[in-house]
C-alpha cells in the first residue's frame, strides 16, 4: 500500500510492432530450456541468454525431481555432499543472476530444477485456497483456478514464470487495493525444503502458515533459504475486468499518480518522457455478468518474426554507432502511435481492438505471453537468444509513494534539458509504474 515500483527498458521497438502486426499469422517457437547439460557440465542462462554481468553460470550436475519426496532427496544430496545448490525453473526469467548457485567453481555447484515438478493443482473451494507445487507455470495455474469458478486477484503481466520463482522474487502486477498487486501477499501458507542435521537426513520439509515468524522470509527468499515445494494461495470468486488506456499529456503526472492508483483497482501508468506522454490504465473489476470476452495479448509478449527482431536490432545498432538520437526519436514516436492504435494488445473479441472499454475475464486480462506457446521456427519471443533479436537493459526501482513525486519531477528536469535523451527508453517498454 505504500510504494510504487518503476521499471524501464532501453532500445527500439516500433518497427518490430508494426511489421509484426502485418505478419501476425506466423506462429512462433517456444523458448529453449535455460538449463543445458552435457556429459561434463550444466550451463544456466536466463531467458535473455545473458546475465547482467554477461558471464554464464555452471554446475557439474542437475537433478529433476517430480515429487516432494524427490525434492527432499535432492536437497539432502546437496547438503550431504557440501554442494552449493540453487533451484532453477523451466523458465529462468529472472533478470538478475539469482539462480546461479555461487561464484564458486562448478565442481561444488548443483542445480535442482522444478521443470518436472509441475503436476499438482488442488482447489479447496470451501476455503477459497489453491495449493500448487512449485514448478507449476503461472498460465497453467490461472486457467485451472478460472475453470473452477475462481480468479487469482494478483499476478504479473508475464506468464512465463513458475509459482516458486515468482513468489521467491516478489513478482507483481499492479494494485494498491486489498492485499495489493504482489502475489506473495496473497500466499497463506507454503512448504519449503531446508537443510537439516545428519540425524534428520540432511534435509527436512517445513510447513508454514501466516503466523509463522519465518513466513515472510520464506516467501521472498530469492532461493537462498531452501527449495519451496508447495504454495497455498488465496483465490476469489471469478470476476471480469474493464480496461481503458488513456494516452494523454504527462502534465501533472507527479500529482495524479496517487489519485489514479486509489481510483482503479488495477491501475498502472506508462510514461514516455521524450514524447511528453503518460498512459493511464483505467482498470476496474466488473461483475461476471457484464458482457465482454476480451483478451489482453500484450504486444511486447507476442511472437515476433525472426526477420523483424533482427531488423530492429540492426537498426538500433546503426543508430547507436552513428549516435543518431533523432532516429531513435522517430521510432519512439512511431512506437507510441502504434501502441495507441492497438491498445497495447487489448482485443475486444479476442482478435482485434475495436474500442474502449475492453471487458473480459480476469484470466485473460492481466497476464499474457503468447510468444511462449507458439511453435514455428520463423518467429519467437523478440528477445530469444537463438536469434540476433532484441537485446536490452532492464531495471527496477522502488520508492515510497510519498516521495515518488520527487522522482517524477527529477526525471522531468532531466527530460527538459534534452528530451531526445529519453527517446531510447521510449522505444521499448518505456517507464512502467506499478
Ligand atoms: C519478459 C519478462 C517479463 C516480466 N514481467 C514481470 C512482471 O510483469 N512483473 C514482475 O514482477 N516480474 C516480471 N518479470 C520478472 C519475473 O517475474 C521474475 O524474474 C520471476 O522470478 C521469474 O520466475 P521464474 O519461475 O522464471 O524463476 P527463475 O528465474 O527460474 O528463479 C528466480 C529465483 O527464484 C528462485 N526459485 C525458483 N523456484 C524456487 C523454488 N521452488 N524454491 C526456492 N527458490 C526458487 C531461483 O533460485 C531464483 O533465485 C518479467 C521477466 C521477464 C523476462
Ligand atoms: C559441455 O558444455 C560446455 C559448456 O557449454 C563446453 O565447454 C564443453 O565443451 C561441453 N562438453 C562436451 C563433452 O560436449
Ligand atoms: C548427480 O546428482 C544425482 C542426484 O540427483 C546423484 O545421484 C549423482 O550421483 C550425481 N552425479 C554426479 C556425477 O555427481
Ligand atoms: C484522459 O485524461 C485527460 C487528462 O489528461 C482527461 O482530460 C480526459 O478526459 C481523459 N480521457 C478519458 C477517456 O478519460
Ligand atoms: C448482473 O447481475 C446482477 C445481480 O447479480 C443484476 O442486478 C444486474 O442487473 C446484472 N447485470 C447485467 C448487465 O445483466
Amino acid at each position: 500500500m505504500d510504494s510504487c515500483s518503476f521499471s524501464f527498458t532501453f532500445g527500439i521497438w516500433w518497427l518490430l510492432a508494426v511489421t509484426n502486426h502485418m505478419i501476425q499469422s506466423i506462429e512462433g517457437r517456444s523458448p529453449e530450456s535455460p538449463l543445458q547439460c552435457n556429459q561434463t557440465l550444466c550451463t544456466l542462462h536466463n531467458s535473455y541468454g545473458k546475465w547482467g554481468d554477461r558471464k554464464d553460470c555452471y554446475a557439474l550436475n542437475a537433478t529433476y525431481p517430480t515429487t516432494e519426496e524427490e525434492l527432499l532427496a535432492a536437497v539432502s544430496f546437496a547438503v550431504k555432499n557440501n554442494l552449493k545448490a540453487k533451484v532453477v525453473t523451466r523458465f529462468s526469467h529472472t533478470i538478475p543472476k539469482l539462480a546461479c548457485p555461487a561464484d564458486r567453481a562448478a565442481q561444488s555447484s548443483f542445480f535442482i530444477s522444478t521443470e518436472r515438478y509441475n503436476r499438482q493443482i488442488q482447489i479447496d473451494a470451501a476455503n477459497s485456497v489453491v495449493t500448487v507445487v512449485a514448478g507449476v507455470g503461472l498460465r497453467q495455474l490461472i486457467d485451472a483456478v478460472e475453470a473452477a469458478g475462481f480468479s487469482l486477484v494478483a499476478s504479473p503481466y508475464w506468464e512465463g514464470v513458475t509459482i516458486g520463482g515468482l513468489i521467491s522474487t516478489g513478482a507483481h502486477g499492479s494494485s494498491w487495493w486489498g492485499k495489493g498487486g504482489a502475489v506473495h501477499d496473497h500466499v497463506v501458507g507454503l512448504s519449503i525444503v531446508v537443510p537439516a542435521s545428519q540425524s534428520e537426513g540432511y534435509a527436512k520439509i517445513l510447513r508454514m502458515e501466516a503466523y509463522d515468524p519465518l513466513f515472510k522470509a520464506a516467501k521472498l527468499s530469492l532461493g537462498v533459504l531452501g527449495a519451496i515445494s508447495k504454495v497455498n494461495l488465496r483465490i476469489e470468486p471469478s470476476f471480469k475486468r474493464s480496461i481503458t488506456y488513456n494516452f494523454t499529456s504527462d502534465v501533472g503526472l507527479e500529482d495524479l499518480y496517487g489519485e489514479h492508483a486509489k481510483k482503479y483497482e488495477f491501475a498502472d501508468i506508462t510514461w514516455y518522457p521524450s514524447q511528453h506522454t503518460a498512459v493511464y490504465r483505467y482498470d476496474s473489476r466488473v461483475p461476471l455478468n457484464t458482457s465482454g470476452n476480451a483478451v489482453f495479448d500484450f504486444i511486447g509478449f507476442q511472437a515476433t518474426s525472426t526477420l523483424v527482431s533482427e531488423a530492429v536490432r540492426a537498426t538500433e545498432t546503426m543508430f547507436e554507432k552513428s549516435k543518431n538520437m533523432r532516429g531513435k526519436c522517430v521510432t519512439a514516436e512511431g512506437t507510441i502511435a502504434f501502441k495507441k492504435a492497438t491498445a497495447n494488445g487489448l482485443k475486444n473479441n479476442g482478435i482485434i481492438f475495436t474500442g474502449y472499454p475492453v471487458i473480459g475475464h480476469q484470466n485473460k486480462m492481466q497476464t499474457s505471453g503468447s510468444c511462449l506457446t507458439s511453435s514455428s521456427i520463423l518467429s519467437s519471443c523478440a528477445w530469444d537468444p537463438r536469434i540476433k533479436g532484441l537485446f536490452f537493459y532492464e531495471s527496477t526501482a522502488i520508492f515510497p509513494a510519498s516521495i515518488f513525486r520527487n522522482f517524477i519531477l527529477d526525471v522531468k528536469k532531466l527530460r527538459d534539458q534534452n528530451p531526445e535523451y529519453f527517446c531510447g527508453v521510449d522505444n521499448y517498454n518505456e517507464q512502467m509504474m506499478h
